[in-house]
C-alpha cells in the first residue's frame, strides 16, 4: 500500500498570497513569473474583476461562464491584443494567429491533418524519437543530465521527423536554441502590455527576433522547395509537410499561399514544441516523486510496448500522468479574450472591450472544482474517474472553435516518450534540487530538471527494452 505522505504530494507551486495584489506589484510580478500573481480570491471565486488602467479585465473560472466565452458566444470573445501581440512576430499568418475568416478557412483545410488516423500513423515517428533518446542516454552511463533540456530536443525532433520526414538539413540543437530564445523574448508581459500600449510599439528585445525569424524563414523556404520539386515529380513522403502542400479547404477550395505555408509551419513547431516538452518534463519530474505511480507507468509499459498497434490506448497509467501533469503545470497557463460587445457571464455584467482570462492553472487547482487540488494524483485520469471531469473544469487545450488543433498528437507522443523513458531508466532528482515553475509563453522549469539516470537491466542483463522501432 502506499503511503500516506506519497499519496498526498504536493508538487512545487507559488503560494498564492492571502490577499488581492496591488498594480505595481502585479506589474513586477508578471515580468518576474505570471503566476505569482494569483491570490488566494481567484482560487475560490468563480468570477473576479480587475480595474486595469484603461480597461476592466474579468478572471473568469466558472465552467458555465467559461462555456459561453470559449463556445456558445465565442464569436463575441476574439482573442485579445495581448495574446495577438505575443503571438505577432512571425506567426501572424498561421492558424493560432489569425481570425475570422481566414481562419474558418485554415482550420478546415488544416483539420485533416491532425485527424486522429493521422496521428496514429505517427506512432512509429515518435517511437524512433523516444528509441534514439534510450540510445543516448544509454550511452552515458550513470550520468546526470539536464531532461528539460533533452525533453526539448525530442519534440522538436518528433516534429522534424512528423513535418520533414527526410529532416531539416541542419543543426537541431542550433534550431531548439535558436525557438527557446526566441520564447524567452515574445513570452513576457510587461508594463506596456497592461497599459495597452498598441503591439505596433516595439517591446525590449525585439529587434534581436528579426535576426532569429530570418534564420527560421531561411531553413523552412529550402524545405518547402525541394518538397515542391518532388510534389512535381509525385515523389513525395507522406508526412504533414505534403499535407500541408496539398491541404485544400473543402467549402471554398482555397489552398494556403506560401506566407500561410511558411507561418504554419512555424506554429507547428513552436505550439508543438515547448508545450508537449513541459508536460514530458514535468511528467517525468513527478513521477520521480512517486514510486507507487512510477512502478505502476512501468508494468504497464513492459506488458504494453512489445508492439506498436494502437499503443497509445492502451498506455492508460501512463496517459493519466500526463494529464495530471497537465492539469498542475498546464503549458497554456492562460488563455485571453476582449470581449467585442457586451455580455452577461452568470449574473456579472462584462462591458464591451474587456479583456477575458480564463486561466487553466487556476481553473486546474480551483478549491470548488477539485478535491485536494494540490496534489498529484493520476488516478482522477484513470478511465472511469476521467468520464466524471466536468467538460470546462480541464482545458489545458482550451475548448470551443479555437481549442488546440494538435492535442490527440500531443497526448499520444507525451503518454508514448514517458512509457518508453520510464521502461529504460531509473531517474532520480539530483541533490539540491531547486524545480520550480515559472511562466513564459508556456508554464515550465525556471532552472532544467537535472536528474540522475540509471539504464534498467533486464534479468538477462540486456537493456530493458530493446528498440520499440516497428
Ligand atoms: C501538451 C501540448 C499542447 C498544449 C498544452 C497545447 C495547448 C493549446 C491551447 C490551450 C490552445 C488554445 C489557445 C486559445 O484558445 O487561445 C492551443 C491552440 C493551438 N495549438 Fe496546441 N497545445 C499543445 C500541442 C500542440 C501541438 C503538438 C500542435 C501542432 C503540432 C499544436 C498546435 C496548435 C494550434 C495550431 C493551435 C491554434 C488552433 C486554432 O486557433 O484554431 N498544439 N494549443
Amino acid at each position: 500500500m502506499p503511503h500516506r505522505d506519497e499519496l498526498d504530494y504536493c508538487p512545487p507551486a507559488p503560494v498564492p498570497p492571502p490577499s488581492r495584489l496591488r498594480l505595481l506589484d502585479i506589474i513586477i510580478r508578471l515580468r518576474r513569473n505570471p503566476l505569482e500573481c494569483w491570490s488566494e480570491d481567484f482560487f475560490r471565486d468563480p468570477i473576479s474583476k480587475l480595474r486595469l488602467p484603461f480597461m476592466d479585465a474579468f478572471l473568469v473560472h466558472d465552467p458555465q461562464a467559461i462555456k459561453r466565452v470559449l463556445l456558445d458566444n465565442a464569436k463575441n470573445y476574439p482573442k485579445d491584443p495581448i495574446q495577438r501581440r505575443i503571438l505577432s512576430s512571425g506567426l501572424a499568418d498561421g492558424l493560432l494567429s489569425v481570425d475570422g475568416e481566414r481562419w474558418e478557412v485554415q482550420r478546415r483545410a488544416l483539420a485533416p491533418l491532425f485527424a486522429l488516423r493521422t496521428v496514429n500513423s505517427f506512432s512509429a515517428a515518435m517511437l524512433t524519437a523516444a528509441d534514439e533518446l534510450v540510445a543516448k542516454w544509454s550511452k552515458l552511463g550513470a550520468a546526470t543530465i539536464d531532461v528539460a533540456a533533452d525533453m526539448t530536443l525530442i519534440t522538436l525532433r518528433v516534429l522534424t521527423l512528423t513535418i520533414f520526414s527526410d529532416g531539416i538539413g541542419g543543426d537541431l540543437d542550433e534550431f531548439s536554441s535558436a525557438m527557446t530564445a526566441y520564447f524567452n523574448v515574445v513570452g513576457r508581459i510587461g508594463a506596456l502590455d497592461l497599459l495597452g500600449v498598441p503591439p505596433s510599439v516595439p517591446r525590449p528585445g525585439h529587434r534581436r527576433l528579426r535576426r532569429t525569424m530570418a534564420y527560421f524563414e531561411g531553413i523552412i523556404d529550402r524545405i518547402v522547395g525541394m518538397r515542391r520539386e518532388r510534389l512535381a515529380r509525385a515523389d513525395v513522403p507522406s508526412d504533414l509537410l505534403t499535407l500541408l502542400l496539398k491541404a485544400l479547404d473543402p467549402a471554398t477550395g482555397l489552398r494556403l499561399d506560401m506566407t500561410e505555408v511558411r507561418s504554419n509551419i512555424l506554429t507547428f513547431l513552436s505550439a508543438g514544441h515547448e508545450t508537449t516538452a513541459n508536460t514530458l518534463t514535468w511528467s517525468l519530474f513527478l513521477l520521480s516523486q512517486s514510486p507507487e505511480w512510477c512502478a505502476r507507468v512501468r508494468e504497464e509499459a513492459e506488458r504494453e510496448l512489445s508492439s506498436s498497434d494502437g499503443l497509445a490506448d492502451r498506455l492508460i497509467v501512463a496517459r493519466a500522468v500526463v494529464e495530471e501533469a497537465l492539469r498542475l503545470y498546464p503549458p497554456i497557463a492562460a488563455l485571453s479574450r476582449s470581449a467585442v460587445e457586451g455580455d452577461l457571464l452568470g449574473e456579472v455584467a462584462v462591458g464591451p472591450r474587456s479583456l477575458i482570462v480564463i486561466a487553466p492553472y487556476v481553473l486546474h487547482r480551483h478549491r470548488t472544482l477539485w478535491e485536494r487540488p494540490n496534489v498529484f494524483d493520476p488516478s482522477r485520469f484513470l478511465p472511469d474517474a476521467r468520464a466524471a471531469i466536468p467538460r470546462f473544469s480541464y482545458l489545458p487545450f482550451g475548448i470551443g472553435p479555437r481549442t488546440c488543433i494538435g492535442s490527440s498528437f500531443a497526448l499520444q507522443e507525451a503518454t508514448i516518450i514517458l512509457a518508453v523513458l520510464i521502461l529504460n531508466f531509473d531517474m532520480r532528482l539530483s541533490e539540491p534540487a531547486d524545480v520550480w515553475p515559472v511562466q513564459r509563453i508556456t508554464l515550465r522549469m525556471a532552472k532544467g530538471l537535472p536528474m540522475q539516470l540509471r539504464i534498467r537491466k533486464s534479468t538477462d542483463g540486456a537493456t530493458a527494452c530493446p528498440p520499440t522501432v516497428p
